[in-house]
């Protein structure tokens, strides 16, 4: 978090206190919180986000009670009222954070309680903050990777449609950056579409695993009142409640977990990011992206420059950081729920906060590319992409693959000697190397015949490229 010194809460005298008696828990304590610890200390100015999924499982709890006859009915309607228009104020802008109130959760009880007096203090029996912190993040997470989840499958639809129209646009296959054989465009673009359905898949993982109620482990050992652990979870749309109330309100690996599939997510953008910032690049050009992604130079008037592609590989960096942070913040903690714990927000928002921009920018931009066929096509005769397909060639014809790859060198030597692709050379000039070549070779040296020769699943011809868009339309649709 930055510390602006000319925030008046941090820049307040050291010595100046707050007063005990205003404290949810200042019973036992003879002096007030020193001013700066209370700063130090509370987490409100970051977990206010979690509003609503802290109503929620307020909401929930307070059903819960009535139902188990802790709360009267009365009493649970009176909540129920309180708390919404708690949040009618949060969501106009009324209402006032208090940093003396620490965090999300008190300021929300404080306020409930000075809107329907005693009932509102009823609202935490049989619940700490630590079940109920454990919670809301659950929650906030879970929405997290729902939006994420559809923003993911916009993404991969716009991929799908690119590579449908592009399944028999050829480009050069590319091993450590040097052309290697002949693609389909169409067939590259598929190859992003897989990765990011594992990603997909990670996120949906994730969710399942965190969708466990903590409601009920109370602060740390569960609680003395005749609560039903079942029906918050079910209310709360959880599959179960957390089997251990100790585990359930101390571990973050879930958080963890959600960061790993931000990061290796972020890690897939961050290559296709690096091929488009790459294709558009005049000694590619392979593709344009338009305008509206890109933008100037201010001293060089010629500048178009992908800052968008860009700014997703840089982000990537701060994701795998959050990770770290995660892994870090739990890494020897002792059971159960320790203060460090609250640390956890800012790095889960952080990622939540850039994957969600990066998709965003990526289901924008991918439908727009347009692809620059000549340029690619070129490309791809320029580097010898045929010459596999003519040392295939000679071993359909009897020539064992070591002798066949030998001759194929050798005239791969020529071309460039000659400054000719392999498809430019006469008949009489490729037998110099080997008389096996016969007219036939033509069909296999083109670059379309190259790409329809690979015709198996996972293959780069073109009429693979459209199964492949067809089942990956399936994929899709088969998702809620
Ligand atoms: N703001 C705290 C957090 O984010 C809530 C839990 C506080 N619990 C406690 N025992 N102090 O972790």
């Amino acid at each position: 978090m930055s510390q602006d010194s000319s925030d008046p809460k941090n820049s307040a005298p050291q010595n100046e206190a707050s007063s005990s008696t205003s404290k949810a828990w200042g019973g036992r304590f003879s002096e007030a919180t020193d001013a700066f610890v209370q700063r130090f200390t509370a987490s409100v100015d970051f977990d206010q986000r979690m509003y609503l999924q802290d109503i929620e499982g307020s909401i929930a709890h307070a059903t819960m009670l009535a139902k188990v006859g802790v709360l009267s009915d009365d009493e649970k309607q009176q909540i129920y009222a309180g708390l919404e228009t708690v949040r009618q104020d949060i969501e106009s802008g009324k209402f006032a954070w208090s940093v003396e109130l620490e965090d999300v959760h008190m300021n929300i009880e404080s306020a409930l309680t000075e809107k329907i007096g005693i009932t509102g203090k009823k609202l935490h029996t049989g619940r700490s903050r630590n079940d109920q912190v454990a919670t809301d993040i659950r929650l906030y997470v879970r929405d997290a990777i729902d939006s994420i989840g559809k923003e993911l499958t916009r993404l991969q639809e716009g991929l799908l449609s690119v590579a449908e129209r592009e399944a028999s646009t050829i480009m050069p296959g590319f091993t450590h950056l040097q052309t290697a054989q002949p693609v389909t465009f169409g067939h590259h673009l598929m190859a992003w579409f897989e990765m990011l359905s594992r990603d997909y898949d990670r996120f949906m993982d994730c969710r399942k695993r965190l969708n466990q109620s903590p409601l009920g482990a109370a602060a740390l050992a569960g609680t003395t009142y005749p609560i039903d652990r079942h029906y918050t979870a079910e209310l709360l749309g959880f599959d179960q409640p957390t089997a251990n109330s100790l585990d359930s309100v101390s571990d973050r690996d879930f958080a963890i977990e959600f960061c790993a599939a931000a990061s290796t997510l972020l890690m897939h953008l961050s290559r296709a990011s690096e091929e488009l910032i790459l294709w558009t690049s005049a000694q590619f050009d392979f593709i344009d992206l338009p305008d509206r992604f890109c933008t100037g130079s201010s001293i060089m008037p010629q500048k178009k420059n992908p800052d968008v592609p860009e700014l997703v590989r840089g982000k990537t960096g701060r994701v795998y950081g959050d990770l770290f942070s995660l892994l870090t913040l739990m890494k020897s903690q002792p059971l159960a729920y320790n203060k460090d714990n609250q640390e956890d927000k800012e790095p889960l928002f952080d990622t939540i906060d850039t994957v969600t921009d990066c998709l965003r920018a990526f289901a924008d931009m991918v439908p727009a590319i347009t692809a620059k066929k000549d340029s690619m096509y070129d490309a791809a005769k320029r580097g010898f992409s045929t010459a596999t397909d003519l040392a295939d060639y000679l071993v359909r014809k009897g020539i064992p693959f070591r002798d066949s790859h030998e001759i194929v060198g050798k005239s791969v030597a020529y071309g460039i000697e000659q400054k000719k692709d392999l498809s430019e050379m006469s008949l009489e000039e490729l037998q110099q190397f080997s008389d096996t070549i016969q007219q036939d070779v033509f069909d296999v040296l083109t670059l379309e015949g190259s790409v329809a020769a690979r015709n198996h699943i996972g293959g780069t011809a073109p009429e693979q490229v459209k199964k492949a868009v067809a089942t990956a339309k399936q994929v899709l649709a088969s998702r809620d």
